[in-house]
């Protein structure tokens, strides 16, 4: 008998040496030390031998229990702990490795907007900001835009109540410039402006301008044009031009829509152009004598150009985009290539 217990006891060992997994050894302890397990069965078998014997024997079934319990428990143990392991190492999330971040970079329209601004600060303008959520009397009113004039329509403008927009346009901001400065005054104001219209190629309900206004006294339109001429060459290139065209804009008088010539064909006549050499730019004009006295500036004393130049447009010229709601779309694989 306690031969066979010996062999039990190496065959055990053996099968536990092998096992590679926790099961494996759960099966094996009840295949062994189980309620009808060979050792068990064994344990019975004592009471067949001769009295005398059974306490030796019985104690030596006892030890060989004792063995394979604690060869089972620590090889489970062992298992269960490379099983862990295993697990948290393949779950591993690395919280300080940052390098697969990627850099930001500047939006197309912001990076256009800098180089404008740009420009104008370095030709002596300070820049003002503005209210985007606007009254009537500053969108409207005082920019000699009447009760009666289609811009005050529904469809054209987002009212908040009666009196309170979002602003359809910065020209708003000339008049709250004006109101607080006195001539001298060259600045720009640049943002967003809001018009109640349907998302298309051509329109988004919110775009970009950036509003410039100069009063002094002896300004002309000669200055205006030269300063448009320097800012084409600024944007476009050294041969850049500009012209203007009659127009009419009820805050200046006489007003003009301004014209730069074609950046892609450089006047000869492109699909861009759509074969005219010229591309609209910005509207500008004299400034309104009313616009000029409701501020509280005696238009005998003073005149002042203005211009609202409308940033999506350039940004979209500049870089040959065709869709007016791209640039709103925060699409990566649109914002990668600039
Ligand atoms: N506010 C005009 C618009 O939204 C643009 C504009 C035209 C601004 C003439 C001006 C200007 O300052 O003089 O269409």
């Amino acid at each position: 008998m306690k031969q066979k217990i010996v062999d039990l006891v190496e065959s055990t060992k053996a099968k536990i040496d092998k096992a590679i997994s926790a099961k494996e050894l759960t099966d094996l302890k009840v295949e062994v030390l189980g309620k009808s397990g060979e050792l068990t069965l064994i344990l019975r078998g004592l009471k067949d031998l001769p009295e005398a014997d059974r306490p030796i024997m019985g104690k030596v079934v006892n030890e060989a229990r004792v063995a394979l319990e604690k060869a089972i428990g620590s090889k489970i143990g062992e298992l269960e702990r490379k099983e862990l392991n295993e697990k948290l190492m393949s779950e591993r999330i690395d919280i300080t490795i940052d390098n697969k971040r990627e850099l930001g970079k500047i939006h197309p329209l912001n990076a256009i907007k800098r180089k404008a601004i740009n420009f104008f600060v370095s030709m002596g303008f300070i820049v003002t900001d503005s209210p985007e959520i606007e009254t009537t009397y500053y969108n409207f009113d005082m920019l000699n835009i009447p009760f009666d004039h289609p811009a005050r329509e529904m469809q054209d403008t987002f009212f908040v109540t009666d009196k309170i927009i979002l602003r359809t346009q910065t020209s708003s901001g000339q008049v709250r410039t004006m109101e607080k400065v006195k001539p001298p005054i060259k600045m720009i104001s640049p943002g967003r402006v809001f018009r109640s219209d349907e998302a298309d190629a051509t329109h988004t309900p919110c775009f970009h301008q950036l509003e410039g206004l100069v009063v002094d006294k002896g300004i002309t339109m000669c200055d205006l044009k030269g300063m448009l001429a320097s800012f084409a060459k600024h944007f476009f290139s050294e041969n850049s031009s500009v012209r203007f065209r009659p127009s009419h804009f009820p805050f200046t008088e006489p007003s003009v829509e301004v014209d730069a010539s074609c950046p892609h064909c450089g006047g000869k006549g492109c699909n861009v152009c759509k074969g005219t050499g010229w591309i609209e730019i910005l509207g500008a004009g004299m400034v309104n004598r009313r616009v000029l006295s409701g501020c509280g500036i005696d238009p005998d004393v003073y005149t002042g150009f203005a211009f609202g130049v409308g940033l999506d447009r350039i940004t979209a010229i500049c870089h040959g985009i065709n869709d007016a709601r791209v640039p709103f779309e925060g699409d990566i694989r649109f914002l990668k290539q600039f």
